[in-house]
């Protein structure tokens, strides 16, 4: 059928909207929900695997980067994550102990299925983790792990990432457990946690109007910087790309702790720096980064929660404030504010949101 826009004047920012919907499809599809625990995803044995590469391109590259974090943390399964334009032509060795990891929406990247082949040639098992089922990807891979986000019309993914996202959580969930990491009790929680979301982003929508009155201003720069740590640091990465992306504006992601090694020198007034930061076990760590932002002029837009933002109290150009939830899905709610400001700054800068110049939706050259 034929997908239209319903009352929202672009694709992208009703498929911001679907996000609960399609992220509570997607959790419930690999989660069971009645018994409070992952499900692992057929055929694939966790408990028989010494190390996963993961490996993308673009925004599906930083969904596999959050789930580094998380696969290191719920199931000590080290994790190499890789771009698959570097991957495909480093001839690194891979261990027949390994999984390969592969998350595309199209299925189709070009990059991305030359390292499909190349770490098969290695003698690894393949996820593809897919919106597109039908897909070239989906049709190569030994496992394929698909996404329930529905057509993505938006050539900048939005609903797309955060079905990405769900899926990588739920079974970094399932490989905890299955190699023995997680209790009974830390999965149930996590897997509370993760059907939480659906009703957390629907709070984060909420603060569509302050966002949008933010963007007024944030239209008039010519560069941004994000910071953020742990899994908030590829969330920067990506409201950075989201930026540049539909706004054309220069945005740069950085993780907190590298700001004195090299992007403190632009800090200035003309420079907003956007600093996402749930008050969770590193929020100390990063406040001390914004302390060094403000004592050099630079105007900050924090993205964090009511204990965060009392715990920082400094003068902001904006507060953002999310409701607080567990540090295991902050990077699937803190998306949403992110991807709002991209939009919102791209609709005041007049650009073709839906359609930026010299992209395209999926890129199947090299
Ligand atoms: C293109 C799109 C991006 C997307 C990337 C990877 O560059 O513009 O939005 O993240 O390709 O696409 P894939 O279909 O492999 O997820």
């Amino acid at each position: 059928h034929v997908v239209d826009k319903g009352n929202h004047r672009h694709f992208m920012v009703k498929e911001v909207h679907e996000q609960p919907e399609v992220v509570g499809h997607t959790v419930a599809h690999y989660l069971d929900l009645v018994n409070g625990s992952a499900k692992v995803p057929a055929g694939i044995d966790f408990a028989a695997i010494d190390r996963l590469s993961i490996t993308a391109c673009g925004t599906a590259f930083y969904a596999g980067f959050v789930a580094k974090y998380w696969f290191e943390r719920y199931a000590r399964l080290p994790v190499d994550i890789d771009i698959a334009s570097e991957f495909r032509y480093r001839e690194q060795p891979l261990s027949k102990d390994g999984l390969s990891i592969v998350i595309s929406q199209s299925g189709e990247t070009a990059d991305t299925l030359a390292s499909l082949r190349y770490a098969k040639g290695e003698g690894q098992k393949i996820a593809a983790i897919v919106n597109v089922r039908e897909s070239t990807i989906a049709r190569e891979a030994d496992f394929v792990l698909p996404t329930l986000a529905g057509p993505e019309i938006g050539v900048a993914s939005t609903k797309a990432f955060t079905a990405q996202l769900s899926v990588l959580a739920a079974t970094a969930v399932a490989a905890g457990k299955a190699r023995g990491v997680l209790s009974g009790d830390e999965e149930h929680a996590l897997v509370r946690a993760l059907s939480e979301v659906p009703r957390l982003m629907h709070e984060a929508l909420k603060l569509e109007d302050q966002i949008e009155a933010l963007a007024r201003d944030l239209a008039k720069v010519k560069h941004c910087l994000y910071l953020g740590r742990g899994t908030s640091y590829p969330i920067a990465l990506e409201g950075a790309l989201k930026l540049k992306e539909i706004s054309y504006i220069h945005a740069e992601g950085y993780a907190a702790g590298e700001l004195k090694h090299g992007p403190i020198a632009l800090i200035d007034e003309d420079m907003p720096v956007v600093v996402i930061a749930p008050f969770d076990h590193i929020f100390e760590k990063t406040v001390s980064n914004m302390q060094e932002v403000a004592a050099r002029g630079g105007r900050i837009i924090l993205i964090t929660d009511r204990k965060g933002a009392e715990a920082a109290a400094m003068d902001t150009m904006a507060t953002i404030i999310l409701p607080e939830m567990p540090a295991s899905v902050t990077a699937l709610v803190y998306t949403i504010p992110v991807q709002l400001l991209a939009y919102h700054t791209a609709v005041f800068m007049g650009t073709d949101v839906d359609q930026p110049r010299n992209l395209a939706k999926s890129v199947t050259v090299e």
